[in-house]
């Protein structure tokens, strides 16, 4: 049995439909107000909790073997970081360990290890790999980078529109990761030896920066892009303004400041020994969107 936690998010909803069209076992770890119907039809057993009770992580942990961590905190859920990110997963570790749990699969962010101190989510990434590395279990840590779902929206608009915000610099490479690709890499690593305590760097097929995204929505859409760019530093002029009304929301701010101010990608060695591993070819981004949107 697989335990998903985030079962229902961007990358945990693609690690169930994969894991079940594969006819492997799986619990989802899902809210009483999750949207799960989907994943009790493709035949997910449902496992209805709150990650911020160690409880209720300690009940789905019993009977599984594998256990794949995909939870986050995110502008809509009400954990943070310390709570979710954080402590949500050292809960599960412990969990999984008394409960004989065979292989640990957690899904961390590229430039844990950076050591950027403004960004909560990378802090709290970073302290439960080590608290995994050193639990006993046997782990895969995986870091991607930015998701190609979360474009999604941001390509709709774009057909719609024409607009695309690129806040920062247009210059800055990433390695956008195909969801799918991942959700892939997630299940395969609990059961693939050379996997077994590994840390990987997680990117797409290609590098590349941020302002080639709005000329892939062009291409995609057949329109030309407008490209609204604001400077970085009117994120942080509204960061200073939230610090006197929300603090929680400031800190959060600091992820997302620390996302859009650096580079995320992998390097060409590290995309080919992640294919190599896992033997498939990578997506590029253009090809993961043109499949969404012709759907
Ligand atoms: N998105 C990215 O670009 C990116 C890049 C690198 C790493 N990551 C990491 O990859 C993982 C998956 O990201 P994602 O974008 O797929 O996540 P997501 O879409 O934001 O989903 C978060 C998931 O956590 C669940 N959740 C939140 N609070 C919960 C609670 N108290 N109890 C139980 N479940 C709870 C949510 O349930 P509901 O559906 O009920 O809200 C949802 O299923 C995260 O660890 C994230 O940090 C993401």
């Amino acid at each position: 049995m697989f335990l998903v936690t985030g079962a229902t998010g961007g990358l945990g909803q693609r690690v169930v439909r994969q894991l079940r069209s594969r006819d492997l076992p799986v619990r989802a770890f899902v809210q009483l107000t999750s949207r799960y119907g989907e994943l009790e039809q493709r035949g997910a057993e449902i496992f209805v909790g709150d990650l911020l009770q160690e409880r209720d992580i300690q009940k789905a942990c019993q009977g599984v073997r594998y256990v794949i961590s995909a939870h986050g905190s995110n502008a809509s859920n009400r954990g943070n970081a310390q709570t979710l990110d954080y402590r949500a997963n050292i809960d599960l570790i412990d969990a999984a360990k008394a409960a004989g749990v065979e292989h640990f699969v957690f899904v961390s962010v590229l430039g844990s290890d950076r050591g950027y101190e403004d960004a909560p989510v990378f802090k709290a990434k970073w302290a439960v790999e080590r608290y995994l590395q050193s639990s006993g279990l046997n782990y895969t840590i995986l870091r991607p980078s930015g998701f190609a779902s979360n474009l999604l929206p941001l390509a709709e608009q774009f057909q719609r529109t024409g607009i695309y915000l690129l806040i920062g610099d247009p210059q800055a490479r990433s390695s956008i990761v195909s969801t799918d690709d991942l959700a892939r890499i997630v299940l395969e690593s609990a059961t693939l030896a050379d996997a077994k305590n590994q840390i990987l760097p997680v990117g797409g097929a290609e590098i590349l920066e941020r302002g080639d995204i709005p000329k892939i929505f062009g291409r995609i859409f057949e329109r030309e892009a407008i490209v609204v760019n604001p400077p970085l530093f009117l994120l942080d002029a509204v960061r200073t303004g939230l610090g006197f009304v929300d603090s929680e929301s400031q800190k959060a701010l600091g992820t997302l400041r620390t996302l859009l101010a650096n580079e995320f990608f992998c390097t060409p060695t590290e995309t080919e020994r992640l294919e190599t591993l896992f033997s498939f070819k990578l997506e590029t981004l253009e090809s993961f969107i043109r499949r969404y949107i012709s759907r």
